[in-house]
């Protein structure tokens, strides 16, 4: 399983997207999870990505437990008159990680490739670990063309990285046909991606440092399907949304992924 980023554990970031809807729902959820992590935590690292306003307790909740935290979404400016924008200097004091590119913001927030590559640019200068997500749409899918575009976004997305920013990046393959709809990717289909994935970052940005990017899978990821996607050997790790905010079958997905990861064979 050498082809697994050498040293790492398995990522497991969670994306909750705009829930729960209140505070203490928030505490509650991190509380569920946090008691199962433990038992885990040298298999697997954890980043929970929460609205921005439940950041600050979050971060409390889990000060000293080794779980990560992270931002949905950053600006590219350090301040200024950029009225309800937050910007990657701002989360650097509660954060380890910032999602850049989620198709959510791609479809609802008209963010473009370029936005999203000043993004990523942004998140990893300000000392971010960033997650870079690209996928393809249903009709691109259909039409075979999920290679074309998702390397399109990948090379887009890298445009103002260096070689030197690769241990600080994540690129999370999205299929945005699986996102939400309970129709998670074929492994197979996954596999391939992602090996496109990882190739493109070595042509953009050279192929020692492609080695140090780690790719997740991201889509209807559960309890009951992750242990087919973070067993291919080119798989770092998942990116969950609804699955994330049940507690008791995301501390089933983390356990899984401890299992898969205990028996990989350290490579380093
Ligand atoms: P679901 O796991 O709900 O399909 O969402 C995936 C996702 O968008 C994570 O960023």
């Amino acid at each position: 399983m050498g082809s697994h980023v050498q040293g790492a554990k398995s990522l497991l970031a969670a994306n909750w997207k705009m829930n729960p809807a209140s505070a203490s729902d928030a505490a509650d959820l991190v509380r569920a999870i946090l008691e199962p992590y433990k038992a885990h935590a040298d298999h697997v690292q954890l980043a929970i990505c929460p609205p921005y306003p439940w950041l600050l307790g979050v971060a409390e909740l889990i000060e000293n437990t080794g779980v990560e935290l992270g931002a949905q979404d950053c600006y590219w400016e350090k301040a200024g008159a950029f009225t309800g924008e937050v910007s990657a200097a701002m989360l650097t004091g509660w954060c380890q990680w910032v999602i850049v590119g989620h198709s959510e913001r791609r479809a609802y927030f008209h963010e473009t490739d370029e936005d999203v590559a000043r993004k990523a640019a942004a998140g990893i200068a300000e000392g971010l670990q960033v997650i870079l997500c690209v996928g393809e749409l249903d009709e691109h899918y259909t039409a075979g063309q999920t290679e074309p575009v998702v390397g399109g976004q990948v090379r887009a997305g890298l445009s103002q990285l260096a070689a030197d920013d690769s241990p600080h990046l994540v690129i999370a393959y999205e299929p945005v046909w699986a996102i939400g709809t309970g129709k998670n990717a074929e492994p197979e289909h996954a596999y391939k991606t992602m090996r496109l994935i990882r190739h493109t970052v070595g042509e953009v940005i050279g192929q020692g440092a492609a080695r140090k990017v780690r790719v997740l899978y991201g889509g209807s990821v559960n309890a009951a399907n992750i242990e087919s996607y973070v067993e291919l050997p080119l798989c770092d790790g998942c990116l969950v949304g609804g699955a994330s905010l049940k507690a008791d079958e995301f501390s089933k997905m983390i356990a899984t992924v401890a299992e898969v990861y205990g028996h990989i064979p350290s490579t380093t």
